[in-house]
């Protein structure tokens, strides 16, 4: 068996990614690395130059690209600061230097929609009379040709006209495309967080379903940016293989013991 399997590797990433990992061995990636923003880990210093940041993102994403399988799924989920909009955005566009942007998804925290009866979620309150509160952050979809197939209907909603079922050809069963907004809100936080960058359960789980979990082999599902293992638990629950890398090893510790 490989070595790597069901491992969370306490190193820097693309160091263990070149030293770990074979060629194409990955078929799905899932990770959110720290956004540059000044949030404040336990030990990583999260406020590059944003030059040698855009660097660092590019060295990974040459690192994706050669562990991920031809038809493997990259899902890169970024935030930017209210002042500074367009930093997702420019990140991405390095990434595409080795990768297609097949699909852009908005991760949406909160939404409110009072004609409906709708006010759901939570976000980072900003204190701020220009900007407004952020309630959403990006989930590029990476792809080495942009023409990876995906399972739509495996994170599919219900059509809310029934009508629609069987007035069109594809649409056999009650169940729909749920588009690229994906309404996933955090749990309400009422303690000291163990990691203060964390996406939410769902997150990673919708993503390795979207990608399809296949008929065959388990896939194998990397984060090469762990924390306290979200993906790795996501991937354990529909019974994927993981791998990860972290560098602090507190958080390394946490993401084991959920392992158990
Ligand atoms: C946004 S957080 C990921 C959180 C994770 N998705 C979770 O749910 O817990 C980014 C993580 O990258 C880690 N990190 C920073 N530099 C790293 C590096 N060079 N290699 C591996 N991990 C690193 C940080 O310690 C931090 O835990």
């Amino acid at each position: 068996m490989e070595e790597y399997l069901d491992a969370i590797f306490c190193e820097d990433c693309v160091e263990g990614m070149r030293r770990r990992l074979p060629d194409a061995c990955i078929d799905v990636i899932v990770t959110s690395p720290p956004y540059n923003i000044g949030v404040r880990y336990n030990t990583h210093q999260d406020n590059l130059p944003f030059d040698e940041y855009l660097d660092w993102m590019e060295e990974l994403a040459r690192e994706c690209r050669r562990v991920l399988k031809e038809d493997g799924s990259f899902f890169f989920n970024i935030g930017d600061r209210p002042s500074d909009e367009l930093r997702s955005l420019q990140v991405a566009q390095r990434v595409c230097r080795h990768f297609h942007l097949q699909n852009t998804i908005h991760w949406v925290k909160s939404i409110a929609a009072p004609q409906e009866g709708v006010n759901m979620g939570h976000y980072k309150p900003v204190n701020s009379p220009r900007y407004l509160n952020n309630a959403h952050e990006y989930i590029f979809h990476f792809t080495k040709s942009g023409a990876v197939a995906v399972d739509k209907l495996a994170i599919g909603v219900p059509y809310q006209d029934k009508s629609n079922i069987g007035r069109w050809k594809s649409a056999t069963q009650d169940l729909r495309d749920r588009g690229n907004t994906w309404y996933i809100p955090y749990e309400t936080v009422t303690g000291a967080k163990p990691h203060p960058a964390a996406f939410p359960d769902r997150l990673p789980e919708m993503c390795i379903r979207l990608h399809g979990l296949g008929q065959d082999d388990p896939l194998v599902v990397l984060d090469p940016f762990m924390g306290t293992g979200t993906t790795a638990a996501a991937a354990r629950r529909l019974g994927c293989r993981y791998v990860g890398f972290e560098m602090d090893p507190h958080y390394v510790e946490i993401a084991r013991a959920r392992l158990g």
